[in-house]
């Protein structure tokens, strides 16, 4: 049985986040799942600015990193695998990460692991669900929506992608419009809890969310009220994310992961839809350390490749 300690970082956007993962006889346990957002550096400036996310995490990541090796209860020395998010995401972000993690690896002569930040998302649920490939797994994001088949842990195929924008970025930017603060994801899901009404809103005929973004930003400088905006708005893309899902086999897992994934009005429509479908603990479903390290543990020592 295999037993390790295995650390993540995630610095791919504006979370500056670090986990720690044991492995006891094969099975995960979170010792410590730490984020920093930077919501209020950002916010003010109504999305992410790039240069100021990659110098908060050179400040932030070090202290991150001890504080989750304190709770943990866990030297440098136990570590036995450090894994970073290496691709996609914001470039000066990433090497801070990177470089953070390689830095520690030359010194303690530790391993480290580029991961691939969709990779991690599509794979989160795993952690909970007892599911082997092949499986499909759809990543919804502020930075991303995708649709992937995994036919086993090391090889996977997009068969959909937003032709525009991400999910979580038609949150945001309506959200944005209309006086919510960053990311409006959440705020928007707590909105659409006010109200039963909605409005028929017709389906783009692809994966897309830029007309739905401009739609929504026109019925709100009509005067029609945030919280119906916001109920139609998780309606049309759970509609579509049905729609897009039931394009491909109906009989193996889906598991879906990203930030978006923590909806719970979305997670309740695709259950009532979907026979077999997975979703992370609502820790897991933002940007996190652990879902990267847990993407290293399956690419490194998993034995059900
Ligand atoms: O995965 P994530 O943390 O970062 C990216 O990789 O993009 O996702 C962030 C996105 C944001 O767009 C945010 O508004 C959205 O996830 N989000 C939500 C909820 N929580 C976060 N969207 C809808 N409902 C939520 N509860
Ligand atoms: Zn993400």
């Amino acid at each position: 049985m295999i037993n390790k300690i295995i650390v993540g970082i995630e610095t791919s956007c504006d979370d500056t986040c670090v986990g720690v993962l044991r492995i006891l006889n094969g099975k995960p346990i979170i010792l410590a799942n730490l984020k920093v957002n930077q919501n209020i550096l950002h916010g003010k400036y109504g999305g992410i600015v790039p240069e100021v996310a990659a110098r908060s995490h050179v400040s932030r990541l070090p202290h991150v990193f001890r504080e989750a090796l304190t709770l943990s209860k866990i030297s440098i020395e136990d570590i036995d695998l450090i894994c970073y998010t290496a691709e996609p995401g914001l470039l000066g972000s990433l090497l801070v990460g990177e470089k953070f993690a390689k830095g520690l690896g030359t010194r303690y002569n530790l391993p480290t692991k580029g991961i691939n930040h969709l990779k991690a998302h599509g794979l989160s649920p795993l952690l909970e669900a007892p599911i082997t490939p092949p499986f499909l797994s759809l990543i919804i994001s502020g930075g991303h929506t995708e649709l992937l088949y995994f036919e086993n842990i090391n090889s996977y195929e997009v068969l959909e992608k937003t032709s525009d924008d991400a999910l979580g970025e038609l949150f945001d930017k309506v959200g944005r419009t209309m006086g919510l603060a960053f990311p409006a994801g959440p705020l928007i899901e707590e909105m659409a809890l006010r109200t039963q009404e909605h409005m028929p809103i017709s389906l783009p005929s692809i994966l897309s969310f830029s007309g739905l973004k401009t739609k929504f930003m026109h019925l709100w400088e009509q005067g029609h009220k945030m919280e119906v905006i916001c109920n139609s708005m998780q309606m049309v893309v759970a509609d579509m994310l049905i729609r897009t899902i039931n394009k491909y086999a109906q009989d193996i897992p889906l598991l879906v992961g990203g930030g978006v994934a923590a909806n719970k009005y979305i997670q309740r429509r695709l259950k009532a839809q979907i026979k077999d479908v997975y979703f992370p603990s609502m820790g897991i479903c933002t940007d996190n350390g652990i879902m990267v390290a847990w993407c290293g543990y399956l690419e490194v020592f998993n034995l059900f490749i």
